[in-house]
């Protein structure tokens, strides 16, 4: 005998999932520009934003996640706990072109997010449908490893609670309202989702807050821990 646990539909395309929440107007503002990996495309959004995240299109727990800079005298790319400088674009896109052959990546403007103690910090809400309807399962923070800038706990990262973990980056006059902005657009992002991805059922949304407390989406998570 076995028992089934029904999870709910799968999406591993973070392209795909971006692409249904760009369809709701009042979520475009969370969402980082985003587009598919090209040279072309990665030397215009250097020139717009000045930091990128270079990410694979299905991939979790940060794996082959890359910080990518425009610096005064040429550009760096971070990689695991390193960092790598080289003077042209060109050496860049030679750099990147090795680390992203085997997948699809795609590029997403760089957030500059909140920290503690200088390790940057993000939001999981992990959001489940149950025959009453959806519920919440979890707010937490997630401190990057010291030396990364990827939060994953997968890769080191510090579990808080949500509280904790924006009283400690932005100050305790933010708690309330930073958690009810991300209740908010959760239970908004969710109601896109099902529409586009019926049978969807467990969703694990990832939040960064910027230093200037701006709630950002960076990716949803259909197969959440
Ligand atoms: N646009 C971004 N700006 C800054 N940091 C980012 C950005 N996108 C991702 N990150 C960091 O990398 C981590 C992993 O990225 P994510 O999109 O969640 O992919 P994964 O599926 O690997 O978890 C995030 O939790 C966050 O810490
Ligand atoms: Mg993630």
């Amino acid at each position: 005998m076995f028992i089934q646990v029904y999870q709910g539909r799968q999406l591993a395309s973070k392209w795909a999932k971006t692409e249904a929440l760009l369809s709701e107007r009042s979520i475009v503002p969370h969402i980082p520009p985003t587009r598919k990996y090209s040279p072309g495309q990665l030397y215009s959004m250097l020139q717009q934003h000045g930091m990128v995240v270079v990410k694979p299109i299905v991939g979790t727990g940060g794996g082959g996640v890359i910080k990518v800079v425009r610096e005064n005298s040429g550009y760096s790319h971070t990689y695991r706990n390193k960092t790598y400088r080289v003077g042209s674009f060109q050496a860049l896109a030679q750099a990147l072109r090795s680390r992203t052959r085997k997948r699809r990546y795609l590029i997403q403007k760089g957030i500059h997010l909140a920290t503690v103690n200088g390790r940057p910090i993000d939001y999981r809400v992990k959001y489940v449908k149950t025959h009453k309807g959806w519920e919440y399962r979890a707010l937490v923070g997630r401190i990057a490893k010291r030396g990364l800038f990827v939060t994953n706990l997968s890769q080191g990262g510090d579990l808080v609670s949500a509280s904790q973990g924006i009283r400690a980056s932005l100050g305790s006059a933010y708690v309330k309202e930073k958690k009810a902005q991300m209740r908010a657009l959760t239970v908004l992002s969710t109601r896109v989702l099902e529409r586009k991805f019926p049978g969807i059922g467990q969703l694990g949304f990832d939040y960064g807050i910027d230093r200037q407390g701006k709630i950002w989406i960076f990716e949803v998570n259909t197969r959440p821990h």
